[in-house]
């Protein structure tokens, strides 16, 4: 265990030993604008989404020798893997007169199309996996154009602990490993480039972003608004938090750590213990359940919309058919009666309020310091003081 985990699993159990609750150092507030304002989204969108490494995928999402369209960012994007085993990100238009070579929105979570070449639906110019325009039907009739120029726009695009980073405009390549920073080590303990899909959840609600992600840094909520679905199983708000620079990561309480604490040797005996949680700034959630992990993706269509794209990450030995009631159970528990029903709905019905006037602040408890601080990295990020490098 990395000794970063150690540590937070140390102030766990000390936490439960002394009954007291980490909390931050004071409390804070969040200018309601800040979910409302069309200028700030607009600042999110070139600052945040228009600059930072955003997870696009599961690793095991793109498999060698397929593509898988991604447009969650606004722009189309398709990631594809060469027999080189690199993932690449393009942009999903055609060079000729600008068609979606891979079908994007549909009614189902997009899925990775198994293929050898990228071919135009159009007119069947058709691309490598690697972006080079490889054939042009009547190729003798366009004049005077280089073939090599008509290569695919590639995005940057990199891959570390089992997750596929892209930047939605082209430019410098980066680091995956680097921008994860100390959170890739504790990913990799957990296992999650190992995990493979079950199922993948892709909806629009009418709520900003934002306030779906605030749900899930704190755990504060948990007493009240899940009182009949999962709070039986957690300890009250007892949390432990950890930075890796503008990423998050905590160790939500089970009350199983109440009951009986032994130092955790591998994860399924740590999920006994707590949830942890990570997030991966600035919209992309980890939560490793008992015995799969959920992948969440909150993507920003508009100020009034969050794109929710949950992916279900089983471990591979237990893919089999006898598996499947259980996952099915499962997933229907936390994704409808949890994620959907209590936290992605209270979500909309702060949205339905905010711009009633009754608050220009939100309050934020010395419990909901992690809530703050993703608020003031966000700052930092459209302020020009905080970068993904
Ligand atoms: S638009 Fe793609 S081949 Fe014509
Ligand atoms: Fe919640």
């Amino acid at each position: 265990m990395p000794a970063t985990l150690a540590d937070m699993v140390r102030r766990l159990d000390q936490a439960r030993v002394t009954q007291t609750r980490e909390e931050g150092e004071e409390s804070g507030t969040v200018p309601v604008g800040h979910y409302t304002d069309h200028q700030h989204w607009q600042q999110e969108q070139a600052a945040l989404f228009g600059q930072w490494p955003i997870v696009a995928a599961h690793s095991s999402e793109v498999p060698i020798g397929s593509a898988l369209p991604f447009d969650s960012l606004g722009v189309p994007i398709v990631l594809t893997r060469a027999a080189d085993g690199r993932v690449r990100a393009f942009l999903n238009v055609c060079r000729h007169r600008g068609m979606a070579l891979v079908a994007g929105s549909g009614p189902e979570p997009a899925k990775a199309k198994p293929c050898k070449a990228l071919v135009c639906p159009y007119h069947a110019w058709t691309y490598e996996l690697d972006g080079r325009l490889r054939h042009r039907l009547h190729a003798e009739t366009f004049d005077g154009i280089e073939p090599a120029t008509l290569n695919l726009v590639e995005l940057p695009c990199d891959e570390a602990s089992g997750l596929v980073l892209v930047k939605r405009s082209p430019g410098a390549a980066f680091s995956a490993e680097a921008f994860l920073q100390g959170l890739g080590a504790h990913l990799d303990w957990m296992g999650l480039a190992r995990m493979t899909v079950f199922r993948k959840v892709d909806k629009v609600y009418d709520a900003n972003w934002k306030l779906t992600v605030d749900a899930f840094l704190e755990g504060y909520h948990i007493r009240v608004l899940h009182r009949d679905t999962i709070y039986p199983f957690f300890a009250d708000a007892y949390t432990v938090n950890l930075h890796a620079g503008p990423h998050q990561d905590s160790l939500v309480a089970r009350r199983t750590a109440f009951e009986a604490f032994e130092p955790p040797q591998d994860r399924e005996a740590l999920c006994k213990l707590a949830t942890p949680t990570q997030l991966v700034f600035p919209n992309t959630f980890l939560i490793w359940h008992p015995d799969y992990v959920s992948l969440i993706g909150m993507f920003s269509p508009a100020p009034d919309q969050v794109r929710w794209v949950h992916t279900m990450l089983i471990p591979p030995d237990r893919t089999g058919d006898d598996w499947t009631p259980h996952w099915e159970k499962t997933f229907q528990l936390i994704e409808q009666n949890v994620f959907q029903q209590e936290d992605i709905a209270t979500a909309v019905a702060i949205h339905r309020g905010l711009s009633s006037g009754a608050n220009t602040h939100f309050h934020l408890g010395r419990l909901e310091h992690e809530v703050l601080r993703f608020h003031r990295n966000i700052d930092d990020a459209l302020g020009g003081r905080l970068g993904p490098a």
